[in-house]
């Protein structure tokens, strides 16, 4: 069977009506909007925010669009990438019938939407190595699995996932592959967003809360076929993205070169703090890692964390997830900050 969009989505879903908005209706030149009964007198602010924002984002769509060479109608914006993940279960999963496949250790929002949505989740872990378990994958996919989430870089573990396993994924499931890229800019592999055109079944995932510094703004990207994006449009709040957020997006475009710097450092912090972590007498391994954190195996990683706390050092605590037994889960800060960081470890250690 083909990938079919029409095919894959619930009932209800296809034959409801989109909400339609005063915004929606009207979109030519005019001087007085008396149609969507905001303020027409202004904000009790410097600056106004009384009128609703674009519902469709073009703006900010056409300049990502440019950056990424994806035109902007294969793309979703969400109040962050957590809303484009909340949204695919709700266009494509019943609840109570269907189920998606998830990969542990992985990104934690994937199963709280599964659980609010009641979609049955299937859990098969990535292997020793946190790769994929293609066999086990295969035999977890039944005619109900709508969606399976590879999470490459992977959060927590900080490897990308091999790109010829995900590309068999591609290849053989006739559901969704939703591969969330939220840490593809600090990783060697390259993004698959050139591969858009080529799969139907392709969902990717990425965020302006990582290398953009933007995670306050909530600001999310979803990149797929026109028939994707053009149902999860369809059952967004109409107003999803804040016209606060639009502006200061727009701005932060602009400002690319600030972006790959940060990441410039990052990348080199992420290989010094890997090394002077692996130095240590309390580590037993760091994981090499893709992304702006390390997952490093410790001794006796809670009391570790509790003597960093109490220094107001808080790094995430991962010893109690799965294959990640010892593990502590750091991010790359400043300079100064990694200093402090290990400095503090070194005493904790001696
Ligand atoms: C893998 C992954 N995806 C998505 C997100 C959420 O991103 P956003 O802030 O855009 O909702 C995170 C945040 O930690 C993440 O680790």
């Amino acid at each position: 069977m083909e990938f079919n969009a029409e095919l894959l989505v619930r009932e209800n879903i296809k034959q409801m009506k989109a909400y339609s908005s005063a915004r929606d209706e009207f979109s030519g030149e005019a001087n007085i909007f008396l149609d969507a009964n905001e303020n027409s007198f202004g904000s009790p602010l410097p600056v106004n925010y009384n009128r609703y924002p674009d519902p469709l984002q073009a703006a900010v769509k056409e300049k990502i669009a440019q950056i990424k060479g994806v035109p902007p109608k294969n793309i979703f914006l969400g109040n962050g990438s957590d809303e484009a993940i909340d949204l695919l279960f709700r266009v494509f999963c019943e609840p109570g019938q269907d189920n998606v496949i998830i990969l542990p250790p992985t990104y934690g929002m994937y199963e709280v939407c599964a659980e609010m949505n009641n979609v049955r989740l299937k859990k098969v872990p990535l292997t020793s190595s946190f790769q994929l378990n293609l066999e086990a994958i295969e035999e977890a996919i039944d005619a109900h699995t709508k969606i399976i989430f590879v999470c490459s870089p992977n959060n927590p573990t900080g490897n990308s996932i091999n790109r010829s396993d995900i590309e068999v994924l591609l290849n053989n499931f006739d559901g969704l592959v939703v591969i969330d890229e939220a840490y593809i800019n600090y990783a060697k592999q390259k993004t698959f967003i050139a591969e858009l055109t080529e799969y139907p079944n392709l969902v990717l995932l990425q965020t302006f809360s990582k290398a953009w510094g933007l995670a306050a703004l909530r600001l999310g990207m979803a990149f797929a076929g026109q028939p994707v994006i053009n149902y999860l449009n369809k059952v967004k709040y109409p107003y999803n993205i804040n016209q606060a957020t639009q502006q200061l997006a727009l701005k932060a475009l602009d400002n690319v070169s600030q972006v790959n710097s940060w990441v410039k450092t990052t990348v080199e912090q992420r290989e010094w703090l890997s090394q002077q972590l692996a130095g240590l007498a309390i580590t037993e391994r760091v994981y090499p890692s893709d992304a702006n954190f390390v997952l490093a195996k410790m001794k006796g990683p809670t009391a570790i964390y509790n003597s960093l706390a109490e220094k107001g050092i808080i790094v995430r605590d991962r010893s109690r997830v799965v294959l990640c037994d010892d593990c502590l889960r750091i991010t790359i800060g400043t300079p100064p900050e990694n200093e402090i960081l290990i400095n503090e470890l070194k005493t904790y250690s001696a």
